[in-house]
């Protein structure tokens, strides 16, 4: 069985052949499915899926893009929140200087109150980043020295230093389509070297389409794609690495029942 850990089921992109793509994901494998919020404003959405499927779960949190859509919310709200059996954990929030669609105080501000949540509770941050590696590394290093907390950097793309970083303060790497890309040399060289026991595999959908297909919308029964990109470059047979990753994903998600 393969996990998809993020995706976004939410999003207008699938309602057209909802049903029928769920059934696609079930004969590629995938046994489970994590629906990534990116605004508590439409969590409803987000969670209403997760309540419907016994094998999707879900998230509640801001994306960087809308930290300064949402500004006022703080650790208490998103823990009540995830009261609910269906939630897992927190996020996407993080740092994303490359758009910069809010401003980076607001970003970082917001980043911290999801990583108190997850202190709170001890349900993972699921992390973006992108091209603030630097800010990303201090900030998880800051937060971990007031107390620990689990946590993801989600469709990691990011340098050695960063997954370092991370790896110490033990946090989980996720996959994305983006190790299939043929500029990836760099990230798969990466890639090579990190620990199994920290990986797991995610489609990002409905964006990061993997090789072969690249420009199409994503959609979760193409993790298997990735998945056996990275069996590949672990040299692990497909199998194998479908019970690592999902060993892992069960391991960083604690709420979640086999
Ligand atoms: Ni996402």
């Amino acid at each position: 069985m393969l996990v998809d850990s993020h995706c976004h089921l939410d999003f207008p992109d699938f309602q057209p052949d909802f049903d029928a793509l769920m059934q696609r994901a079930e004969r590629a494998g995938v046994g489970m499915m994590v629906s990534i919020g990116t605004k508590v404003s439409e969590f409803d959405r987000v969670l209403a899926i997760a309540e419907r499927f016994d094998n999707v779960y879900c998230t509640v949190g801001i994306h960087p893009h809308e930290a300064a859509a949402e500004p006022d919310i703080d650790a208490d709200r998103l823990v009540a929140l995830a009261a609910h059996p269906k939630v897992i954990g927190f996020g996407e929030t993080g740092l994303d200087y490359f758009y910069d669609q809010s401003p980076r105080d607001r970003q970082r501000a917001v980043f911290r109150v999801h990583i108190e949540a997850a202190r709170k509770t001890g349900l993972p941050v699921i992390v973006h980043t992108r091209d603030a590696d630097d800010d990303t590394a201090a900030i998880l290093t800051e937060e971990a020295a007031l107390g620990p907390f689990p946590g993801l950097i989600h469709c990691f793309s990011s340098s050695r230093a960063l997954a370092e970083t991370a790896i110490g303060l033990g946090f989980y790497l996720s996959l994305s389509g983006i190790i299939t890309f043929n500029k990836a040399d760099d990230l798969r060289e990466t890639v090579k070297t990190l620990p199994l026991d920290r990986l797991l595999v995610e489609t990002d959908s409905p964006y990061l389409s993997p090789v072969p297909k690249r420009g199409q919308r994503n959609e979760p029964s193409f993790v298997a794609l990735t998945a056996a990109k990275l069996a590949s470059l672990k040299g692990l047979d497909e199998s194998r690495l479908a019970q690592v990753t999902t060993d892992n994903f069960l391991r960083l998600f604690t709420k979640v029942s086999r």
